[in-house]
């Protein structure tokens, strides 16, 4: 199966199976504390930061995923980059592995046109680094995306389970200090729905890593995707689709090293609520990709409805938890 095949049967089965978001990243056994005197005017809260030299509207990236030959995967691009603008907030695109395979997939990545004044951002699986990718292709995913940094994208359980998945992960991490310190823009990692452990965080650090979507278990599980697409009798995907550290507890994970990090929150970020939390557990931004696929695929106007959803929901969160801006200031 082509890769571009591959990404379109990930999108029908993401589309078909709602299971595939299990609702579980901890975020509801969180109480923020509710301040019934917060000494603030509402509409002075402001929810605006800067990430990599642009102003967002308030700390949130579309979190990537997809690109490719078919007309869905540039009509989700597109209306991810339009919405994206519109409400100022950061886009990253999925896997420009694609691309490397058919050069028409690189249509779906040519954003910057509808993306003007947003933070972009590339995206390659890091283990490919393992399979005849380099910074070549790195630099080549950042041109065509005009990309302001590059995501390396962490998933040793999607390909385990997946069949014919690249399962090589033997020093990766040198491999990506090497892209790290040749890269004309910053390069960062996300995992894609397992999170990260203490370990994971230090190895990267000591790569020179600064920024990390920690994407944990509890929104999409990608090993119930692979088992979907799979169409066998294995149940291995299955075993394994509750697999990983949720996204509360990885952030735990990276609590020591909070100071050296920009975290980013994804996996099962659905509301500003889980996003204010995330941040009152150590991140500086979140990120969500299930919930906006299928919008994505319907218009610009459904994206713009449900990422002004969470900054309303985020900026009610930061008021009633008494905080005047992103800062930490009160
Ligand atoms: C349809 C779909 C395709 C995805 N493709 C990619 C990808 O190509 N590269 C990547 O790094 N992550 C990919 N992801 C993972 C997301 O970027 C994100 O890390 C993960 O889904 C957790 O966020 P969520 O629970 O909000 O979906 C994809 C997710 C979805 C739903």
């Amino acid at each position: 199966m082509s890769v571009a095949q591959r990404k379109d049967d990930h999108i029908a089965q993401c589309l078909r199976d709602p299971a595939i978001d299990r609702s579980a990243s901890g975020f509801d056994s969180i109480t923020l504390a509710h301040r019934a005197l917060p000494e603030i005017d509402f509409d002075k809260v402001d929810t605006s930061i800067t990430f990599l030299g642009k102003k967002l509207s308030f700390p949130f990236m579309l979190s990537s995923m997809t690109g490719g030959t078919s007309k869905e995967t540039v009509t989700i691009n597109q209306n991810l980059a339009k919405a994206a603008e519109e409400c100022k907030v950061a886009l990253a695109v999925g896997s420009q592995r694609v691309m490397f395979e058919d050069k028409k997939a690189e249509k779906s990545f040519r954003l910057r046109e509808f993306a003007p004044s947003v933070p972009l951002i590339a995206n390659l699986g890091a283990v490919q680094l393992n399979y005849g990718f380099g910074i070549e292709e790195c630099r080549k995913a950042v041109k065509v995306l005009d990309a302001d940094a590059l995501f390396l994208h962490l998933n040793p359980l999607q390909e385990v389970i997946q069949k014919g998945g690249d399962r090589n992960f033997e020093y990766l991490a040198d491999k990506i200090k090497s892209v790290r310190t040749k890269l004309e823009v910053p390069l960062m990692i996300k995992e894609t729905g397992c999170g990260l452990s203490e370990a994971d965080y230090r190895l990267l650090i000591n790569c020179g890593i600064r920024y990390i979507d920690v994407a944990g278990r509890g929104g999409t599980s990608w090993s119930r995707i692979e088992h979907l697409c799979n169409k066998d009798d294995s149940n291995l995907g299955l075993a394994f689709q509750d697999w990983g550290l949720t996204t509360v507890e990885t952030l735990e994970q990276a609590k020591p090293f909070r100071n050296q990090l920009f975290l980013i929150a994804g996996g099962g970020i659905r509301s500003g609520i889980d996003l204010a939390k995330a941040m009152s557990l150590g991140a500086s931004m979140g990120s969500a990709a299930l919930p906006f696929l299928k919008a994505a695929l319907e218009s610009k106007d459904a994206v713009v409805k449900l990422i002004e959803e969470y900054r309303e929901q985020f900026k009610v969160a930061l008021f009633l938890t008494g905080h005047k801006n992103c800062k930490d200031e009160r």
